[in-house]
């Protein structure tokens, strides 16, 4: 016998309430019953978005909501601002590029967040072309979290829109769609929200409306246009995920309950918690200038093996923590704390972290992490 936690930065947990409400009947989705379910989860969509605009459910992991914003928004030959510090910010490039899109690139250093002011410099050239800025809230591969509110401020009053990749973060650490001017953001249900992968999401603004009507971008199944027009009517262009939006408004209910500044705290205490435990074990944060609250990532002390540390942690004691991806592969593992997780996770994921390493032969007082994790808890 042997239990699981899974303490990855997507898929994450799913509360008893999310496996109910899948493992109900299905129901058509052209019926009054589902008009109301996707009513509510568009609803309660806007409140995890903070966003008073319009949010669009697809059937798609977060990949897809990125595909849509790229070809909803711009035509081939536009030229786009790509902010890259890690994978998913690339991402946005390869996209872009995939569109005959001309991507500016603006590389940030891996485990940096990136300077608005920079952006701001791009931007504001009055020779500037760019059209849409392209960035990433949490940067899940190197744990960075980028200040998304003071990149809205550059952006704001310009004629380019920006874009946020919120799929690692929405709905566990804070951003204010409206508010911090985000025309566009695009999530997934597999992380902040607490559903198996399936759904993609996406806001759109009036400015990012006005910017599509001019897109020419090739679309069918990611038109935004046919997903407005279907919704005038509460209804989708295509067969919904229907099992996935019943689920969603059992997650969207707990988020409610809780309400999202708890939340917040509740992602922050656990960042918190898990970076303290990390220096405690003399290890070193990835990012520690720009860590975010929904996944920490770790450089693998000298002498350790990082792949063969997360595979006996998932294969020998069932704790599931994420490696490196492309360049940081072998070099840094990654814990998150992101969706239905709390205290208690945390605290049996880092004790196997010591265990792990202790076997590992890596030299540390025993008990000093879960020690620091406890007393930010105590707090
Ligand atoms: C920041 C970020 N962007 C994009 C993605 C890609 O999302 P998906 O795998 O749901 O397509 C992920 C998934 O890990 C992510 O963390």
């Amino acid at each position: 016998m042997r239990k699981n936690y899974l303490l990855t930065p997507g898929p994450t947990p799913l509360p008893p309430q999310v496996c109910e409400a899948m493992a109900r009947p299905i129901i058509h989705h052209r019926t009054p019953q589902f008009q109301a379910s996707l009513k509510e989860a568009t609803d309660g969509l806007k409140y995890a978005f903070q966003t008073q605009g319009d949010v669009f459910i697809l059937a798609s992991s977060g990949t897809g909501a990125m595909e849509a914003a790229v070809v909803n928004l711009l035509s081939t030959g536009d030229t786009a601002l790509t902010v890259q510090g890690g994978k998913f910010g690339e991402r946005w490039t390869e996209l872009c590029q995939s569109y005959g899109i001309n991507a500016e690139i603006l590389d940030v250093e891996w485990g940096k967040a990136v300077d608005p002011d920079v952006i701001k410099s791009k931007i504001q050239n009055p020779k500037s072309k760019i059209k849409a800025v392209f960035v990433t809230l949490c940067e899940t591969s190197t744990g960075v979290v980028n200040d998304i509110e003071a990149i809205g401020r550059v952006v704001k009053d310009t004629g380019a829109v920006l874009v946020v990749d919120a799929i690692s973060g929405l709905g566990a650490i804070d951003l204010k769609t409206d508010a911090w001017s985000c025309d566009v953001v695009v999530s997934g249900s597999q992380k902040g929200l607490m559903l198996p992968p399936g759904l993609g999401f996406i806001s759109m603004s009036a400015k990012a409306w006005k910017l599509a009507e001019t897109s020419k971008c090739p679309k069918y199944y990611f038109d935004l246009k046919a997903a407005k027009k279907a919704w005038a009517k509460t209804d989708t262009p295509f067969t919904p995920a229907i099992t996935l939006i019943m689920a969603l408004n059992e997650a969207l209910k707990m988020m409610k309950q809780d309400g999202l500044e708890n939340i917040f705290l509740r992602h922050s205490k656990m960042a918190q918690a898990t970076r303290a435990a990390v220096k405690a074990l003399d290890l070193e944060l990835f990012a520690p200038r720009a860590s975010s609250d929904v996944v920490t990532a770790v450089k693998v002390p000298a002498g350790v093996d990082g792949e063969k540390l997360v595979k006996t942690m998932r294969d020998t004691y069932g704790i599931t923590i994420a490696g490196g991806q492309s360049e940081l592969k072998g070099k840094v593992f990654r814990i998150a704390h992101m969706g239905y997780i709390e205290e208690s996770d945390i605290i049996v994921g880092l004790s196997f972290l010591e265990k792990v390493l202790s076997q590992m032969g890596y030299k540390f007082q025993l008990g000093a992490g879960v020690r620091a994790a406890e007393e930010v808890f105590l707090k």
